[in-house]
């Protein structure tokens, strides 16, 4: 039994005596240690919200000054997305602006976690093709939430790089650090008045492993072994740039927050086994680890993995190691460089151990003896990676406290999808219900400082290489409409309601709205 195993067997009686039901939500979960539902509520200030992101809704991607994106290439390019869509429409939300403000304030959400496109500021990427409709356009955003009251999220990065960057070599470029930091420092002047709440980068773990090591996300790349190490580096660097700016230049003026938003599942050791104990740990110390620790625990990766990465290296054949290496200036540049933990999560792995590393394959898959796999006994999402497990979220909640400390965290997302043939979205009411009570149990048994969460998604978007046939939206969009009309899903009711109760109170059925 692992220590936070532990935890939650000592605490889990309190839950029982808390729920005035003892129900479970799923039927493949009906641990009353772990499973059962409990009644109880949020902070008064908990910041409820939902998300998007800017290549997934806006569409207009050549409008009014626009350039190209890593996005609009790839998705242009045949082969690369499910049936060749693009996001060159997408929601229209480009022309929406208030329709989309409706709905927000339909689902009574405190806050809307958005993207800015970074080529429709600036086209080329650099300061000198500045853009002053694309400036104009989220103006015109942020002035609509703030008529209806509703705080904005704004992340920098999410995943849209300009192409004109990309042709200098992207993420793998050590000058994007500085790029990036003169486009963050442009939004902060431009937008800092209304924006209190910054994302610097969304999930590097899948830009960069997807993005420049498998080659199936945009830019396509297929670095094996050097793309992901190389492109998040610079991206951390990046983000510790961008934070100083903030920092020096516009915190004590505009009093907003900064922070990163990371994505991870919950790891669960496949056994009991040792080795497959060990490689749970090393799981979450890579993968959330690679990215988190470098700025909220001392400017460097963990060491367990500046060890397997090296040690798998020398195996190769080289004389350094893949994973490339911080300065100490840089360290101390990139420590503590945040203000809040943002995290995204959606589901739960089990890992074990398996010797993988190869003399002759290099690659991040394989630079850490383990394979991941899910239950065949968790329900399912349409997405093939998305399995239902709620008790991932709490225990994956503790991890973060206990790595990181009391540190502030924002949920940044969390939600599922389903597929084009299913009508009804009843799956997504009870995943709702039952990841956000386990929210719930985190921040009232555990003490966790959760101090917000944001559904994803709004509406239906362009789900990157699966096109619009993986569904996440509260809201349901008719994209062979021009109009893109949206309507609202029994799970938007639903959320809707927990947000109105602000948490869950004597029925979890009372928690629904009318729309
Ligand atoms: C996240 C990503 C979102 C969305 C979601 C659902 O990884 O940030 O853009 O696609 O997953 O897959």
């Amino acid at each position: 039994m692992n220590f936070l195993a532990l935890v939650l067997a000592v605490t889990f009686p309190l839950v029982i005596a808390a729920s005035s039901e003892g129900s479970f939500i799923f039927d493949a979960f009906q641990d009353p240690q772990r499973d059962t539902f409990l009644i109880g509520n949020f902070p008064d200030d908990f910041l409820w919200g939902v998300a998007t992101a800017s290549y997934q809704i806006e569409g207009a991607w050549d409008v009014d000054g626009k350039g190209p994106s890593i996005w609009d290439s790839f998705s242009h390019s045949k082969g690369k997305v499910y049936q060749n869509q693009t996001g060159d429409i997408a929601c229209d939300s480009y022309n929406k602006i208030q329709r989309d403000v409706e709905m927000l304030k339909e689902l009574g959400v405190k806050a809307y976690r958005f993207s800015i496109s970074w080529s429709r500021i600036l086209p080329t990427g650099t300061l000198e093709s500045f853009n002053q409709a694309g400036v104009d356009y989220y103006r015109r955003v942020l002035t609509a939430l703030e008529a209806a009251g509703i705080e904005p999220m704004v992340t920098l990065y999410h995943w849209d790089l300009p192409q004109a960057l990309q042709d200098i070599g992207g993420w793998e470029n050590e000058m994007m650090a500085v790029y990036f930091s003169d486009y963050a420092d442009i939004c902060f002047r431009e937008f800092g008045e209304k924006v209190k709440l910054w994302i610097t980068f969304n999930e590097q773990i899948v830009f960069t492993v997807f993005g420049y090591e498998l080659g199936m996300h945009a830019p396509g790349l297929k670095h094996s072994g050097y793309g992901a190490y190389k492109a998040a580096h610079t991206s951390i660097k990046a983000h510790a740039n961008a934070w100083h700016i903030y920092d020096k230049k516009y915190r004590s003026k505009q009093g907003g927050k900064v922070s990163i938003v990371f994505n991870s599942d919950w790891f669960e050791p496949k056994t009991d086994s040792y080795g497959d104990q060990l490689a749970a740990k090393r799981m979450s110390d890579l993968y959330m680890g690679w990215l988190a620790h470098p700025i909220f625990v001392n400017g460097d990766y963990p060491v367990i993995m500046k060890e397997y990465v090296a040690n798998v290296s020398r195996l190769q054949g080289l004389t350094t190691s893949r994973l490339p290496t911080f300065s100490e200036s840089e360290k101390r540049l990139i420590a503590g460089t945040f203000d809040f933990f943002g995290l995204n999560h959606y589901t739960t792995s089990y890992v074990n151990h398996k010797s993988t590393a190869h003399p002759r394959i290099a690659s991040f898959m394989l630079d850490y003896d383990m394979e991941i796999s899910k239950d065949d006994a968790w329900p399912k999402a349409a997405s093939s990676w998305l399995s239902i497990v709620p008790w991932g979220m709490r225990r994956l909640l503790g991890w973060i406290k206990e790595h990181y400390g009391d540190v502030p965290i924002y949920i940044t997302e969390n939600g599922m999808s389903q597929s084009e043939m299913d009508i009804k979205d009843e799956l997504r009411v009870k995943y709702f219900k039952a990841y956000i009570n386990e929210v719930l149990k985190a921040h009232l048994i555990d003490g966790v400082n959760i101090k917000g969460y944001f559904a994803w998604s709004l509406m239906d978007n362009f789900e990157w290489a699966e096109g619009y046939r993986e569904k996440f939206g509260l809201y349901e969009v008719n994209f062979d409409d021009p109009e893109r009309p949206r309507t609202p899903r029994e799970s938007a009711k639903t959320f809707a309601g927990i947000i109105k109760n602000n948490g869950f109170t004597v029925s979890q059925d009372k928690s629904k709205t009318e729309l």
